[in-house]
Order: C-alpha cells, then structure tokens, then sequence
C-alpha cells in the first residue's frame, strides 16, 4: 500500500537531556515495524506521557520520538491473519508510547498481539476515555476485591482522586456500591467529585501524617493509591483490621517509609498493580469489565477533549498536578 502522511507530536532530546517538543509531517515509512498499521481516531494523556515528552529517565531511551501510551483506531492495513482493515481496536500500554512511536499521531504501527478490539459496549471515544487510567482503577478494584472488598465492609478511600486513574477509580468504585472517600489537593473539586460518585472529600493534608506513631485510627476498609510517599504511609496506618490498598502510582513520591506494624497487627495487604505487563487475556477480561460498570455519563464529565495543538500545555498542567479527570486527544479534530 502506499505510504500515507500524517501530523505527529514529536519530542527530541539535547546533547543536554533537554526534551525539544514540536508538530512535525511524517510518512507511514516512518514508522516502526510491525504487523498492523492503525489509523489513530484518539488518544489520551496520562502522566507517563508527560514524562515521556519532557525526556524524563526511565520512560523513554530513544529519540526524537512520539509519545502516547493510548490508542484507539481503526485498522488500515494488517498482514495479520487476525486483524483486517476496518477493524476498530485499541492499543494501550505494552512498549506504545515509551520506545515505540506512539498515539499523538494519526497512524501507529505495532504488532499483532498488542492490539485489542475494542469492547462492544465502548465507542472508540469512550475506550480512550478510560485509556490506562482507567484500566488501572479497574486493576486496582479488581486487586482489593480479590482481597474481599465488598461494599459492606466499609468506606474505600482513593487518593490523587481528581486525576486520571483517581478519578476513574472513584467513578467505577461508586457504581458498584462502595462509599468511596476522594483525598485531593484540589480545593475546588469536591462538586465535581461528588457528582462521580464520591461520598465524603478529604482535604490531602490529612493524609500527610508527620507523627511517628505506627498506627493511626483505622477508617477504610479498603483503598485505591495513585500517589505513594508519605500519603501511601498513612493509609496504611489508617486501614482498618484486613484491609487491602491497591498502589499504582508515585506522583507525590516512590519512596515509602513505613513500620510493618499496619501488616502484622491489622494484617493490612499492600498489592501491587501494574498494567504494562498485564497477560494479554488478562487485559480482555479486564478491559470486558471496564466496558461493563463504566457509565457513559459519567465519561463525560470527566473527559476534556483536546486537539494535537493543544497536547503541549496539557502535559505542562499534568506535570503539575493540575489536571482534573482525563485528557481526550481527538487525532482527527482539527
Ligand atoms: N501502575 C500502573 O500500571 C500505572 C498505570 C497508570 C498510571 N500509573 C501511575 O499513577 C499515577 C497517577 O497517574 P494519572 O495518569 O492518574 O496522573 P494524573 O492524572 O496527573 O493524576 C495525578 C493526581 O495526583 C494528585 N497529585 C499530584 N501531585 C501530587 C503531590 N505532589 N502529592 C500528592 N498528590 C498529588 C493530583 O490529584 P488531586 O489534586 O486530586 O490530589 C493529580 O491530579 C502516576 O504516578 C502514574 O505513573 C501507574
């Protein structure tokens, strides 16, 4: 077929590790090898993304380079028996957006097995609203469930809760019955988070214990991290008896200083989570489930759609934890 161009967010880096960030034309040429060429219809922004694009270490190794850990899209070209041109899929995680050319562009090439279809009850829009952020709050309440969270059992807290995974998770928590408390730094979100199904809001100071005592009074029966550090310390001095938090995330810090008194005397589990690595069908069932309790409303309210012209001062708020909910690139909005 012949070669296509396209518009790309394309980031370089300085012999001084200075992240030069620009609009440029590529050709379907450029892009790498793989099985399966996607016409991006959206992305979305999520906080590696901008670390990604300011050349932060440990996302990206390659430049110039184009960033963009979501995609969903239609399937132009496949020499894969298992996707034909037409098909609507999505590609998030794996190595898209990090080392290989990602969604802040109107095409991706990738291999076959990266690529997922679109679950039925998701538009592509809708699928890139929840993006990994929020495949990750379903990881996370998939995580504490697994661990017997139950509605009944009490308050589940989620931190960094205006976010992208926060807010999500704060959404899907709320549609399955638990009474979900939102931490936030952010003043004036506590409307906007009680109107995705938050029950009580908590300032984030209140997470951010100094004292060195061990344990603290237990509140939450269960909780969703997207932060770490010092809030992470005191949710788990603040868990009650069998209580399970779900850590995905480090924005405040990766460093987590910590007894393991919250372990051994409220037996208090600490689960990881990941989606990068995520076994592939593993990530159906998870993105099935997501397709199941996500609420279309509720989508809305926490997208904000943006264009390519418009992913630079995104990232910029993203890095400063400014931004409320989740960040829609539309690739086909001019
Ligand atoms: N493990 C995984 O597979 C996985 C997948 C996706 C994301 N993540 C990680 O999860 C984290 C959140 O990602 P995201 O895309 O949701 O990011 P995001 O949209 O930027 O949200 C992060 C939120 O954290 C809060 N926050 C920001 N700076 C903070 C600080 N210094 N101290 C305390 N809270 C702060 C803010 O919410 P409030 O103002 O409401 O407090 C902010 O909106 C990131 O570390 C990301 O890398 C991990």
């Amino acid at each position: 077929m012949s070669s296509k161009r396209f518009r790309a967010y394309r980031v370089e880096r300085t012999d001084q590790g200075q992240a030069v960030r620009r609009i440029q034309t590529l050709s379907t040429d450029d892009l790498p090898e793989g099985e399966v060429l996607v016409r991006v219809h959206y992305s979305s922004l999520n906080y590696k993304d901008a670390l990604s694009a300011t050349a932060s270490k440990g996302v990206t190794r390659n430049y110039p380079h184009t960033p963009g850990i979501d995609c969903a899209g239609i399937v132009e070209e496949s020499t894969s028996a298992d996707w034909q041109a037409g098909d609507e899929v999505i590609v998030t995680s794996y190595d898209l957006g990090m080392d290989t050319d990602g969604g802040f562009a109107g095409y991706i090439r990738v291999p076959a097995k990266w690529v997922l279809r679109c679950p039925k009850a998701l538009t592509l829009r809708e699928a890139m609203i929840c993006g990994t952020a929020g495949f990750t709050a379903a990881q996370c309440i998939q995580a504490i469930e697994a661990r017997d969270a139950r509605p009944e059992r009490g308050k589940v807290l989620v931190t960094g809760a205006s976010g992208g995974v926060g807010s999500m998770a704060v959404s899907l928590l709320s549609t399955q019955g638990y009474r979900v408390v939102a931490a936030t730094g952010k003043r004036d979100a506590a409307d906007w988070l009680r109107n995705l199904g938050a029950q009580e809001i908590l300032p984030r100071e209140a997470l951010l214990d100094e004292s060195a005592r061990p344990l603290l009074e237990a509140r939450w029966a269960a909780a969703v991290d997207t932060v770490g550090g010092n809030i992470l310390a005191t949710v788990l001095k603040t868990m009650r008896y069998g209580g399970a938090v779900a850590c995905c995330g480090m924005v405040a810090s990766s460093e987590l200083h910590a007894t393991v008194f919250p372990f051994i005397l409220r037996a208090v589990s600490l689960l990881g989570v990941d989606s990068q690595s995520t076994p592939r069908a593993l990530r159906e069932r998870i993105w099935a489930k997501l397709a199941e309790i996500c609420r279309p409303e509720r989508l809305d309210a926490i997208a904000t759609e943006i264009t390519l012209d418009q992913v630079d001062e995104h990232l910029e708020c993203l890095l400063k934890g400014e931004v409320r909910g989740r960040i829609l690139l539309n690739l086909q909005a001019h």
